[in-house]
């Protein structure tokens, strides 16, 4: 075993709930009937309402990306991804969604809670795979004002423009947050 390795199944122990110290995201394979509309959570899963829409782009940010599959994956209102062991790799609440002919997609569930005794943002994972390429992480969906938002995530968004990964929501006379986010997949 080498330092490398040791390196890595260190950071794996240290930081069970969390993927970062993964090199290849698990992509389940998706079902066959996928739809531009996820929905993620049953109605009475506790939390706050959040529809998330969007379009995802070509890598020139202007060709809409049609019939591109998205898995997502997020805590729940708690912050943990399952109450048995709390691991990423199965989280209870996930789902994937399929871009319509314009690119757009629309993702309907709770806003995730923060990780319990941490101190990262609340946020949903997102898995893509690109034609020939290997399944990969797009930039987490974060919540502005999030306290635990770091000056890094938020200088990266600002330079993203309306490509921005941190959310900006807007809650409706019934209580559901709405936000946007658009993604160029390059
Ligand atoms: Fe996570």
């Amino acid at each position: 075993m080498n330092s490398l390795t040791i390196i890595c199944l260190l950071m794996v122990a240290l930081v069970p709930a969390c993927a970062a110290a993964q090199e290849i995201p698990p992509f389940p394979p998706p079902p066959a009937d996928i739809s531009s509309t996820a929905t993620v959570v049953t109605a009475d899963e506790p939390g706050e309402w959040l529809n998330i829409t969007g379009r995802v782009y070509k890598a020139d940010g202007k060709t809409p990306y049609a019939g591109m599959v998205l898995y997502l994956y997020q805590t729940d209102a708690s912050g943990v991804y399952n109450k048995t062991d709390n691991s990423w790799q199965r989280p209870r609440l996930h789902a994937w969604v399929k871009t319509g002919k314009d690119g757009h997609y629309t993702i309907n569930t709770i806003k995730p809670g923060a990780y319990p005794g941490r101190r990262d943002p609340a946020h949903i994972h997102v898995i893509v795979q690109l034609p020939g390429e290997h399944p990969k992480w797009i930039d987490d969906f974060l919540f502005e004002r999030d306290p635990y938002l770091s000056e890094r995530d938020v200088k990266s968004a600002a330079s993203k423009g309306t490509f921005s990964h941190i959310m900006k929501t807007q809650s409706d006379n019934k209580g559901v947050l709405h936000a946007v986010r658009n993604i160029i997949l390059q």
